[in-house]
């Protein structure tokens, strides 16, 4: 048996395979002169070149297009190019599934430049792209190292229900499910599926506080769904969240964990994905003409400094005063009490403090019913922190403990405490200072990708009007 081995392996160890035989296994991706087959199998963005010998030059070449699959065995050389550092001459080529070239141009795996539109049309074939692949391999790693940190730090991985009757963050709308067929009319839900309306969640929040009353340190890392119609860059219908939560823990420490582990996750790529952050780099800034900065300057930037954190209150008095100052005309005029909109955000980060900010005690009248009410009975133990380019990536606060002033939250938001009577029961037996946040995952890909669009950050996007493949 000849030894199958992935391109990675055999281009990371080179001129330790020089003589030997191996098998392996992947996609054309050229094919020069007849001779030279560049071969690549998604383990790396890097390239093996095959040497056609001679016989197969007369034999296959016709088979031999870009996209074709294909495996061989052969023996590995040192390469007299300059581009690598080893070849594989081959002995033996056998064609698993060709692409005639009529389908191929009209298909992204032809070799030129798409836009990012047409690769989300094809979306199903745009992981064998360069692009595409290196943002799914770091997505990957990124996944992998927020396992790694919160195991090595003493956090529990819990398993959220993706089913539920609540909706965690109150604003918003859910998707509904059933198995009610909707014809009947009037729908009796007392004779659906679980005897009640049902719906997708919005956040495994809740049931992480519970978790996190018992375990001490949990965190969740998981897909939730949003059915607010917000068809723009950052927001995804169906995304994935990651939830830690933590017991005796108050906002101060919830924030420095944020940080550390914000910047943890950018060490580890910038440490283990140099590779297609490199190629990321070189390419994006060709189609990002205008930026000046490079997309490893802006992740080491994050690394460089403190967050800057600043109140609610305080953000707010900066914005009133640059505009005062003429320096900005925003669309959304700035008042206490109001939201900050993605234009506030990104004055704040990219203009004014030009690095990460957390902003923290936000006005409760914006913010969910289990936020920690501070002493001037006005304020939240909120924090949300705002990155560069992509504005939000963390959301978080510390939790509202005491059970009179929670049961008199939820009556203000209009929340149903009837569906809540476990949540505040945790509040009656042994009730402590919690704190926790969500970071959004497919946000942070994008960030450290440098993507535009969040929808080149997910395999399939799911978003108003699309739920193609
Ligand atoms: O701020 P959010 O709504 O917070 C929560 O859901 C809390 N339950 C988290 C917690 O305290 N455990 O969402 C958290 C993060 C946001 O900061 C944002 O990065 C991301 O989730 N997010 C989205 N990402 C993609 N598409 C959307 N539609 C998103 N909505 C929120
Ligand atoms: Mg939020």
């Amino acid at each position: 048996m000849i030894k199958k081995y992935s391109i990675k392996e055999l281009l990371n160890k080179g001129k330790f395979f020089i003589n030997k035989k191996v098998l392996v296994e992947g996609w054309i991706r050229s094919f020069r002169y007849s001779i030279f087959i560049t071969l690549n199998d998604g383990s790396t963005i890097r390239n093996l070149q095959i040497i056609l010998s001679k016989e197969f030059r007369k034999k296959i070449t016709k088979e031999i297009t870009i996209g074709t699959s294909i495996q061989v065995i052969g023996i590995i050389k040192e390469s007299i190019g300059a581009k690598q550092c080893i070849e594989l001459h081959s002995l033996e080529i056998n064609i698993y599934g060709s692409v005639p070239s009529s389908i191929l141009q009209k298909t992204i795996l032809q070799p030129k430049k798409h836009s990012f539109e047409k690769l989300r049309k094809q979306a199903h074939l745009r992981f064998r792209t360069n692009i595409f692949s290196c943002i799914m391999r770091i997505r990957h790693h990124m996944a992998f190292c927020i396992h790694k940190y919160f195991h090595e730090n003493g956090f529990f991985y819990l398993h959220t229900p993706i089913i539920t009757t609540s909706n965690c963050e109150g604003s918003g709308k859910m998707f509904q499910i059933t198995t009610i067929d909707l014809k009947n009319n009037p729908i009796d839900y007392k004779k659906d599926f679980f005897k009640c309306k049902t719906y997708l969640s919005v956040s495994g929040q809740l049931e992480a506080e519970t978790a996190a009353l018992g375990l001490g340190k949990v965190y969740t890392f998981g897909p939730v769904f949003r059915a607010e119609n917000s068809n723009t860059s950052r927001h995804l219908s169906e995304f994935w969240m990651i939830e830690p939560e933590i017991a005796f823990y108050h906002l101060e420490e919830n924030m420095n964990l944020a940080e550390d582990f914000l910047k943890f996750i950018i060490r580890y790529i910038l440490d283990k994905n140099m590779e297609d952050l490199s190629f990321l780099n070189e390419h994006l800034k060709k189609w990002k003409k205008k930026e000046k900065e490079s997309l490893l300057k802006k992740l080491e930037l994050v690394l460089k400094f403190p967050f800057q954190r600043i109140s609610y209150t305080e953000a707010v008095k900066i914005l009133i005063q640059e505009e005062k100052k003429q320096k900005i005309k925003f669309f959304n005029p700035v008042v206490w009490g109001m939201d900050l909109q993605s234009e506030h955000e990104q004055y704040l980060v990219d203009k004014y403090f030009k690095i990460p900010v957390i902003v923290f005690d936000y006005p409760s009248c914006i913010k969910a019913f289990y936020m920690r009410i501070n002493n001037d009975g006005k304020t939240v133990r909120a924090m949300d922190i705002l990155f560069p380019e992509i504005g939000e990536v963390i959301g978080g606060s510390q939790r509202e403990e005491r059970y009179e002033i929670l049961l008199q939250r939820i009556k203000d938001t209009n929340t149903d405490k009837n569906k809540l009577w476990w949540y505040l029961d945790t509040r009656r037996f042994g009730s402590v200072p919690h704190s926790g946040f969500g970071l959004g995952f497919d946000r942070l890909v994008q960030f450290i990708t440098g993507m535009n669009n969040i929808r080149d950050v997910i395999p399939f996007p799911r978003t108003p009007n699309n739920a193609e493949f």
